[in-house]
């Protein structure tokens, strides 16, 4: 039996891919390299000593799909392949909601054809309204979202709820993640992001390296310990290793179920950039600028829920963070490509 990973080329979907065949699954990949290289395959093979079946398909063409689960035997998916840049959703939202909608309805009929109805579903905290207390729980309330690509997560997650009510045999996993940071431990596989990164780590580590001349914080008058912005940051290895736990609890459970993927701790933006300064030994200018719109102050997870029924909690520390994707973005300073 194999684990289907759909997005299994990119940044969270690589690690998952070498923490499932670590913990001895069989892995089947699927990627259409809209937003990740071939070669993070390739790296992901090498760091796990072994090879495994791998297809450039696109998730909405459902006669791909047909050919994989006709191939290969498989009992669980993880949901990975999707577009994550907020503010290209602003600028194209059909396409965000073309591709995010679509994949995730091809995929759930694939499976209902094929009988495999458990599915871990990329969601994000994105989903949680803004006006919420922290720290956010499973309960805290959703919707309100500031842009396409969370109402994608939203809309996402009301189609697997409502899948997963059609017939008892459904086993629906959301997880909604928080800030995803780090790299494998190797320096070989990372946050490769295809053009000029939105989101903070990467736009460090780019800095770090020279590839960008300054960081601009946005907005240094948020009522927080030093008026930068406040996020919950995960290291991606937590976060594959949490998909196991996923896994795990869905043989045994139907239903739908959500559990936010955080570290329960809030770090500001300077915090971060003292962080990685201290693990790679450059400094990092940059600039106070002004808000970003649809930022909120704060934003954190409440992790209980997943550690009392997943058994699951990040362990490696904001610093442990910093040094691996210093380690990936010197070793790797164009990412998986040689040259921009
Ligand atoms: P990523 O862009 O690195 O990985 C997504 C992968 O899916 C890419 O390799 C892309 O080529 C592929 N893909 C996209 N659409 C596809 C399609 N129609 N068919 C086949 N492949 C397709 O992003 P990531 O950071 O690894 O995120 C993985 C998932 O987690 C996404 O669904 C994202 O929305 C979600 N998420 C990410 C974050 C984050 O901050 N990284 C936070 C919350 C949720
Ligand atoms: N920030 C800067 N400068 C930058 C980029 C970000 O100061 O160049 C700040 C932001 O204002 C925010 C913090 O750094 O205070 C984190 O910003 P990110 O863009 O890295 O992350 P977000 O919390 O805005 O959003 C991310 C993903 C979303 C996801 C969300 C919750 O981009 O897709 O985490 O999981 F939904």
């Amino acid at each position: 039996m194999a684990v289907l990973v759909t997005g299994g080329a990119g940044y969270i979907g690589s690690h998952t891919c070498l923490e499932l065949i670590a913990q001895g699954y069989n892995v089947v990949a699927v990627d259409n390299f809209c937003n990740s290289q071939p070669e993070s395959i390739t790296r992901v093979k090498e760091l796990a000593g072994k090879s495994f079946p791998f297809y450039e398909i696109d998730v909405r063409d459902e006669s791909a799909l047909d050919e994989i689960f006709k191939n290969h035997d498989t009992d669980c998916i993880i949901h990975f392949a999707g577009l994550k840049a907020v503010g290209e959703s602003v600028k194209v939202p059909l396409m965000y909601y073309n591709n995010n909608l679509l994949s995730t309805i091809a995929l759930c009929s694939a499976m209902k054809k094929y009988n495999v109805k458990r599915l871990i579903f990329s969601s994000s905290a994105t989903v949680y309204n803004g006006a919420n207390e922290m720290p956010l729980t499973e309960k805290s309330l959703t919707g309100g979202c500031t842009n396409p690509y969370g109402w994608t997560k939203f809309m996402c997650e009301q189609i697997l709820r409502d899948t997963a009510q059609s017939e008892q045999d459904w086993s629906i996993i959301l997880l909604r993640y928080f800030n995803p940071i780090g790299a494998h431990i190797s320096g070989m596989i990372g946050e490769d992001p295809s053009d000029t990164p939105n989101n903070l780590m990467p736009y460090i580590s780019q800095t770090a390296i020279g590839r960008l001349k300054c960081l601009s914080v946005y907005g240094g008058d948020y009522p927080t310990n030093d008026g930068t912005g406040v996020r919950d940051y995960i290291h991606v290895d937590d976060l594959a290793k949490g998909h196991v736990s996923a896994i795990k609890y869905s043989t045994a459970h139907t239903g739908t179920e959500v559990f936010n993927l955080g570290s329960g701790v809030g770090t500001s933006v300077l915090g971060l950039i003292t962080a990685f300064e201290t693990a790679s030994g450059v400094k990092i200018p940059y600039e106070i600028a002004g808000r970003r719109p649809g930022d909120i102050a704060v934003c954190y997870a409440s992790a209980e829920k997943a550690a009392e029924i997943l058994n699951w909690r990040a362990e490696k520390s904001i610093a442990e963070a910093c040094a691996d994707t210093w380690r990936w973005q010197s070793l790797n300073p164009y990412g998986f490509k040689n040259k921009l």
